[in-house]
């Protein structure tokens, strides 16, 4: 027998979000697949148990940046140690930035001390429990502020995220490429919000795009939206969210001054908290840009006088839009060395106390000729 590929359904039917009565019926199955599959986690309330708006944001905050299973231990080690949202207020900023060590971007981390001492000293202790009192929150986005809103205080909104967001497009048929198709898919993904359980239904969504509905491969037999589901009706799930085409990627080139003291210290600095690689320690170096650096014009941001000396090779590193080319420079250097502001000797033996960007721990491998240094420390992201 022929397989016959399903039609896709009749013209005027292809929003299943536009009609309530289908809409409801989605929530109500993807609900029941989450009684009895969801993922453990936590910050998640047991079935029948509200969550507690406090473990909400704070998980929330994490993931922003790391995976489910990264941020797990993090999580209960901040509960531990600050049990609830004015402990965390009263703590030393430094107490939270290095309990943060690991988890990357310590902006973040400053945010959700500022955030937990706004909570704790104007609002009462209490947070805001809509999505626009949650987003005057720093470190609070539109994202978030769904997620808390609907998780902690069973508002109707769902946040849309890169899973959300290929969820909804499958379901809908949405061909568009994104990011077009991005306010397409936010106002169906709110359409079909039930008023009913929101928070379950959001993370109900989160664990399905997680899960069964991923990019490769999705598992379209087990999931209970299968039957209503347009892109599986028309055989391509697997091609949704369709991408544009991605921009030639950009090639930069920069210079890295590799300064190692008599003492056995190097220098370091932490790059500005915002843009690539926000917050994060680095091996100083001129700036990044497409032409070349001819020397004379690289040593002017050297970050001390030193007799400099280049070691062969250069490390490359690649990041989503551009190509990162670094050539190294290596002096050594006495106690009496006066370094640039902005920069901090730290000892070569303790790199790994630092949470250290994959590409500085290249340009660490290659400079200190040791491949295992590539792996060392905690983890960040990126
Ligand atoms: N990603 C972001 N928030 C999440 C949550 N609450 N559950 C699972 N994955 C998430």
């Amino acid at each position: 027998m022929t397989k016959t590929r399903l039609q896709p359904p009749p013209a005027g039917q292809d929003d299943p979000s536009a009609d309530p009565k289908r809409a409801r019926a989605l929530a109500r199955r993807l609900l029941a697949w989450y009684d009895r599959h969801r993922r453990r986690m936590p910050w998640r309330a047991l079935p029948g148990q509200t969550a507690d708006p406090y473990h909400v944001w704070l998980s929330e905050i994490m993931l922003q940046q790391t995976t489910v299973a990264a941020v797990k231990s993090y999580f209960e080690a901040f509960l531990r140690r600050w049990p609830v949202v004015e402990d965390l207020a009263a703590a030393p900023l430094d107490d939270v930035l290095h309990a943060w060590q690991g988890l990357g971007y310590y902006a973040r981390a400053r945010n959700l001390h500022r955030a937990a001492k706004l909570v704790a000293e104007e609002h009462g202790g209490r947070f805001p429990d809509t999505e626009q009192g949650l987003r005057a929150l720093p470190g609070v986005g539109a994202y978030t502020a769904a997620a808390i809103a609907s998780i902690a205080f069973g508002r109707p909104a769902t946040p849309v995220d890169a899973n959300v967001e290929r969820v909804i497009a499958r379901l809908c048929g949405i061909t568009t490429p994104l990011p077009r198709a991005k306010p397409e898919i936010y106002a169906r993904a709110q359409r079909l919000t039930p008023a009913k359980r929101p928070g379950d239904y959001v993370q109900a969504l989160m664990d399905l795009g997680a899960t069964l509905c991923s990019p490769k491969r999705p598992a379209c037999a087990l999931c209970p939206w299968t039957d209503s589901c347009i892109a599986r009706a028309q055989g391509i799930a697997e091609s949704l969210p369709a991408k544009a085409p991605k921009a030639a990627r950009g090639s930069k080139r920069g210079v890295v001054f590799w300064t190692l003291r008599e003492d056995g210290a190097v220098l370091l600095r932490r790059r500005p908290e915002s843009g690539i690689l926000g917050g994060m320690i680095e091996v100083p170096s001129t700036e990044w840009r497409e032409a070349a650096w001819p020397r004379p014009e690289a040593l002017r941001a050297a970050p001390v006088r030193a007799r400099w000396r280049a070691l062969p090779g250069a490390v490359l590193h690649g990041f989503t839009h551009l190509d990162l080319e670094l050539e190294i420079l290596e002096a050594r250097v006495g106690m009496d060395a006066a370094a640039v502001d902005g920069v901090f000797w730290w000892p070569l033996d303790r790199l790994s106390e630092q949470a250290l960007p994959t590409l500085t721990k290249k340009v660490v491998a290659h400079a200190s000729g040791d491949v295992r240094a590539a792996r060392m420390g905690p983890r960040a992201k990126r």
